[in-house]
């Protein structure tokens, strides 16, 4: 069985930039990487994607909005992470249901539990095996995606929204203080990386 790490982090975080950093750090060591993004290529996680982020949906439900994420999420787990688990590959994965908890359940006040228990029917209880959160400001982090251009309909709930998110993430971590390391975003990607590539060797040479 591989290694699955999940990254979380408010908009802007540099989650991005940073695990194509440590991807191909591992891949230069020989270490078996799927890098992977929520809804990770999957042709019917990325139709649900579109329906969320369309700026033209603003009668979006909220609750519609988090099954439609958990559903891209099944299916992201079914086609794409397990497999690659089943390999013995390290899957580095770019948010998974912890930014369903901070983002549905606490920023649009559904409730992290609520949140929680109707992502348990999509993910079985299937969990990263270690969650590395960048902790940036997230008002510095929304500046850095409006330099971006074009804003997605998450992107565009403004600054309350995503200091909101930023809370939800700290009930979170609260939650789930083994599983979920926190480390520090306002630093360079090298800096950064080097921190989230100790966590997974740890684990990998435990
Ligand atoms: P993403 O494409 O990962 O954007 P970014 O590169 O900014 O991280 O995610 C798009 C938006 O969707 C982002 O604002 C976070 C939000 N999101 C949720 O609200 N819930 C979720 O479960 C996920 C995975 C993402």
């Amino acid at each position: 069985m591989g290694l699955f790490v999940s990254f979380e982090g408010p908009d802007g975080s540099g989650k991005t930039t940073l695990t194509k950093y440590i991807s191909e750090y591992f891949e230069a060591k020989d270490t078996p990487v799927l890098l992977t993004r929520e809804p990770g290529g999957i042709s019917i996680a990325e139709k649900i994607r579109e329906i969320v982020l369309d700026p033209n949906h603003k009668e979006m439900d909220d609750r519609t909005e988090a099954l439609l994420y958990a559903a891209s999420r099944r299916q992201h787990i079914v086609e794409k992470i397990k497999p690659a688990l089943e390999d013995g590959k390290l899957v580095l994965c770019d948010r998974f249901v912890d930014s369903s908890l901070a983002y549905q359940g606490y920023a649009r006040g559904i409730g992290i539990e609520e949140v929680w228990n109707m992502n348990l029917f999509a993910i079985e209880s299937f969990l990263p095996n270690v969650t590395i959160f960048i902790d940036i400001d997230p008002i510095v982090g929304l500046n850095r995606t409006s330099q971006r251009g074009a804003k997605d309909r998450l992107e565009l709930a403004g600054e309350l929204f995503h200091q909101k998110v930023y809370e939800g993430y700290k009930e979170v971590i609260g939650r789930f203080p083994d599983r979920i390391k926190v480390i520090d975003g306002n630093r360079t990607v090298e800096e950064i990386a080097k921190d989230a590539i100790e966590i997974i060797e740890g684990i990998l040479n435990d």
